[in-house]
């Protein structure tokens, strides 16, 4: 018995997809280079913007095919998209070959899905679950170790999907993740562990007993061993001087920080409910400067907000050119049902969207050949 495991979204998603091999290992299934191979396929979704949505619904829609080839193929579908009831329902309309749609906080149940298979098809979405620590991992990194700190996001900028399909943030217990570290460390296969987290910054603060993120880290790099510590994401209202000093501090920790600003414009970040405004971030941008001289910084960007003017626009250009990352993501937005941004008046085209999107990229370009950055 064989498994596939089709993959999108962020590195989360990643690791997510390393719990439900372990799974499928566990009730016996073998990884394949090839879906035309597979007894199972697996497609863990991104609800990001609606590219990621078409490419989900391109892809399994393909699958028709191989069903008609294999009556005992096992389709899934999970991820960010299928937390969505309304699309959820919708994709087992749409393609009656699908065999099981669960949501985010179904994941732990695979197993018991698959089991059930024969007796018929299968939709569930849970509105909200608890934190998993038993599931068992089967890496696929071979120098990267992903470890999940926390779930969840309790920031709801206006654009983004991510509350809504995550639920509210709930972190690990200090002790779990340092035990699990250890375990990696043991293993002596990995020279990498990213931590991984919607805004690691905020870490602990609704743990029983409070730990801070910075905290946390100095008590990673305590443990003996020769790793690189890592971690995304953090978000610039709750990145601390605290965590900064650690970072300086501790040899394990990769000097490096992504830091996702967004927009360049006050009344912009303001309307994205991002809670910082241009200044406060060129201010930590400073102190991570000062702290720390090589730290690699790089950051996500969004054109195309609602009611975003050329002038407003151009206030995140001069952003760029001011803080001169090492490399930035720029996306065009994508207007996701159910968020605050989606109801905005003032929606910008997809025209004007896509030439703010491609300035931006140029000056970008610009000045990765002036600086010799990557
Ligand atoms: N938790 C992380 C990022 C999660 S999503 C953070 O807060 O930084 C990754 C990136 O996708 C975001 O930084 C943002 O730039 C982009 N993004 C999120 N929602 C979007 C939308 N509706 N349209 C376009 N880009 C979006
Ligand atoms: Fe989305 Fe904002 Fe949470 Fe990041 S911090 S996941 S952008 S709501
Ligand atoms: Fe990640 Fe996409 Fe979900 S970016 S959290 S997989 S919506």
């Amino acid at each position: 018995m064989k498994y596939f495991i089709v993959t999108y979204g962020c590195q989360m998603n990643v690791h997510e997809s390393e719990k439900i091999a372990g799974i499928l290992e566990q009730l016996g299934y073998k990884e394949c280079k090839k879906r035309e191979e597979a007894d199972i396929i697996v497609f863990n979704t991104c609800a990001i913007r609606e590219g990621a949505e078409e490419r989900v619904l391109g892809n399994v829609g393909n699958l028709k095919r191989l069903k008609k080839q294999n009556k005992d193929l096992i389709i899934v579908v999970c991820g960010c998209m299928t937390q969505k009831e309304e699309t959820a329902k919708n994709l087992m309309k749409k393609f009656p070959f699908i065999d099981i749609v669960i949501g985010t906080f179904n994941l732990p149940k695979l197993a018991s899905y698959i089991e059930k298979v024969k007796e018929g098809r299968q939709l569930e979405i849970l509105q909200e679950g608890e934190l998993d620590e038993i599931l068992p991992y089967k890496r696929s990194d071979k120098d990267n170790a992903w470890v999940n700190i926390m779930q969840g996001c309790n920031n709801f900028c206006t654009y983004c999907i991510v509350p809504y399909v995550r639920g509210r943030e709930k972190s690990r217990k200090e002790e779990n993740i340092l035990n699990e570290i250890k375990e990696i460390i043991k293993e002596g296969k990995y020279k990498k562990i990213t931590l991984l987290g919607q805004n690691v910054n905020s870490y602990g603060k609704d743990l029983e007993k409070p730990v801070s993120f910075a905290k946390l880290l100095s008590d990673i790099c305590a443990l003996d061993g020769d790793f690189k510590l890592s971690f995304m994401t953090s978000h610039p209202k709750d990145l601390t001087s605290e965590v900064i000093d650690v970072i300086a501090k501790e040899d394990k920790i990769e000097k490096y920080i992504h830091l996702p600003a967004q927009s360049g414009n006050n009344r912009i970040l303001a309307l994205m409910n991002r809670r910082y405004t241009r200044e406060r971030y060129l201010e930590i941008i400073d102190e991570i400067r000062k702290k720390i001289p090589n730290c690699r910084i790089t950051s996500d960007f969004i054109v195309g907000f609602p009611s975003e003017t050329e002038q407003e626009f151009e206030d995140t250009m001069s952003l760029i050119e001011k803080v001169q990352f090492d490399s930035i993501f720029a996306f065009m937005y994508s207007k996701r049902e159910g968020t605050v941004a989606s109801k905005m008046e003032e929606q910008i085209s997809d025209k004007e969207k896509h030439l703010r999107v491609n300035k931006l990229l140029k000056l970008e370009k610009q000045i990765q050949k002036e600086t010799g950055k990557r």
